[in-house]
């Protein structure tokens, strides 16, 4: 039986069109899915839209549409980004779908005959910006929200609340248990120190003020919030409570799958807190994992529609390609970290890593092999060269140390290990000189030698780089002489995987930017136009 992984991404609220900071979770999740995949995992890779809520009922009055025509706009922008940004999701849900809305309502009449819902009244400081209700010290004198710093509004209503008090105590127990559970573990501390230890109040789970949610089929005028909708998504999205649920089967249910939810550290308190009490509520198995991403900010702060400050992906992909896009956020900020987007850092990763490292290798590899051996790669022998062994020691030691960052979340870790592998592979062809060797006929078996390495540290780069790389690895391979679909990760330490095929010398893989030129480039990108929200 194969190993299974489910991945999701948070389902974005869709109140303006996609920026960077969307795309880099998204497209952090899909490198982290389809790595699995190389390696034979079955996987399913959720995302979605979370599209009910006061805030993007405000922000459809604002542009002068009803909430539906507004978010099944905005849908569109996500998912032609997705499309862009070549993400391979197998789901995308959003939550006003009918099965979603549908089940929502069966998930709330279930807790409520639990009775882990009750009907009180609640009376408190609501923030419209992060749908939240925060309690008389947390908004202080000021009446600012702890979170976004807004203004709260006093608001009283009968409201149904969610019974947290009952499920607290397992809920640490269950950190205890799970010390992976939240990660980095920082965050997990800020949980139990800052929400649990003080008291969980109880969570009101229904509003009155609004329409544009899910009706609680019990009582009319009350719509269901709008966290208890958006987190069961990720099982409604895979047919939990529906005809068809072979995937919550598969996915879910199984305990074999490793269920992994990737999140920015804004919505730790949803997933760590509320989700796994949700779920208990329900019977059902908690995820193995909630992992907190840093955030990609600009240089005055955090990038966001409401700021005004976001770079979409759209014209760095128009212009550098996608691959270089997918790098750039994989490698510059250590996953977990916050990170800034700078131009000249920008153009520093796509020069230094895959044009003069990568980009490299392969030219004057193929380029050698062209006017040494008539373009075949030499049948691999070991232990020639005096450094021979150290690179296929260290092919095999990446390989390995690969599969362990990517199980523990951590895929810049992996990248960074597979450019160290590429340098190590530039740096032997300085130890090893082979236009020296070439000169040489005595010298032939030492030559042949140094291609057949280069050339298998190139296949092994390119084949754990291809969920990154997602269409240039398939240009590398060619450029190797491998046959669409010939490169397979079993074969990554088989040495001599590619004796005798010919290489075709191909366009550069990723060309030299001007630095000057581009940084100016993606300034002008930066300061591309602004979208009118309510927020
Ligand atoms: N709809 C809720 C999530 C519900 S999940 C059941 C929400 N949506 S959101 O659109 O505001 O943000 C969702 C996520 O987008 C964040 O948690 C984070 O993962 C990602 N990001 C939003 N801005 C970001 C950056 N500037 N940088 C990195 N990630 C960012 O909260």
């Amino acid at each position: 039986m194969s190993k299974k992984f489910y991945i999701t991404t948070p389902i974005y609220y869709p109140s303006a069109s996609p920026h960077l900071g969307h795309a880099y979770c998204t497209t952090l999740c899909d490198i982290l899915a389809r790595s699995k995949k190389m390696r034979g995992y079955e996987t399913f890779f959720l995302t979605g839209l979370d599209e009910h809520g006061e805030k993007i009922q405000k922000n459809a009055v604002a542009n002068g549409v009803t909430p539906q025509k507004f978010v099944d706009d905005v849908a569109k922008r996500f998912l032609s980004l997705w499309e862009a940004m070549k993400i391979d999701n197998q789901g995308f849900i959003r939550t006003t779908d009918d099965y979603h809305v549908a089940t929502v309502q069966k998930i709330f009449s279930k807790m409520l005959e639990k009775g882990d819902i009750y009907l009180s009244t609640y009376s408190g400081w609501y923030c419209v910006h992060e749908e939240s209700y925060w309690t008389e010290t947390q908004v202080g004198e000021e009446h600012l929200c702890p979170e976004c710093g807004r203004p709260v509004e006093k608001k009283d209503e009968e409201a149904y609340f969610y019974r947290c008090s009952k499920y607290a105590d397992d809920l640490l127990a269950f950190y205890e248990s799970h010390p992976k559970f939240i990660t980095p573990e920082a965050r997990k501390n800020e949980m139990v120190n800052t929400f649990i230890k003080p008291g969980l109040q109880d969570l009101c789970v229904t509003r009155t003020s609004f329409d544009w949610g899910i009706p609680v089929k019990e009582a009319k005028g009350h719509v269901i919030y709008v966290w208890l909708d958006a987190l069961t998504n990720y099982i409604t999205a895979l047919g939990y409570l529906q005809n068809d649920d072979s995937n919550f089967k598969k996915f879910w249910e199984d305990p074999e799958t490793e269920i992994v939810h990737v999140i920015g550290a804004d919505i730790t308190r949803f997933h760590t807190i509320y989700w796994p009490m949700f779920l208990d509520s329900l019977g059902l198995r908690k995820p193995d994992r909630v992992f907190v991403h840093g955030l990609m900010m600009m240089k005055d702060g955090k990038m966001s529609k409401s700021r005004g400050n976001a770079i979409s992906a759209y014209p760095l992909i128009e212009r550098y390609g996608v691959d270089a896009v997918r790098y750039y956020l994989v490698s510059e900020i250590p996953f977990g970290e916050n990170g800034v987007f700078t131009p000249e850092q920008f153009v520093m990763r796509v020069n230094q890593d895959l044009a003069n490292n990568l980009g490299n290798l392969l030219n004057r590899t193929v380029s050698m092999i062209g006017k040494y051996f008539d373009g075949n790669i030499p049948s691999f022998v070991s232990n020639v060269n005096p450094t021979d062994k150290e690179l296929e020691d260290l092919v095999e030691r990446t390989v390995s140390a690969y599969e362990v960052h990517q199980d523990d979340l951590n895929p810049t870790q992996a990248t960074m290990d597979v450019m160290e592998l590429v340098s190590r592979a530039n740096k032997y062809i300085e130890e090893t000189a082979p236009w020296a060797l070439a000169k040489d006929e005595s010298k032939k078996a030492e030559l042949e030698s140094v291609m057949a390495h280069l050339a298998h540290v190139l296949y092994v780069a390119g084949e754990l780089l291809s969920p990154i790389l997602v269409t240039k690895s398939e240009k590398l391979f060619a450029q190797l002489g491998l046959a669409d679909g010939e490169a397979n990760y079993d074969d990554l330490k088989k040495f001599g995987k590619l004796d005798g095929h010919k290489v075709n010398k191909g366009e550069q893989l990723f060309p030299r930017l001007d630095v000057e030129a581009e940084t100016k480039a993606i300034l002008e990108m930066m300061a591309g136009p602004k979208e009118k929200t309510a927020a």
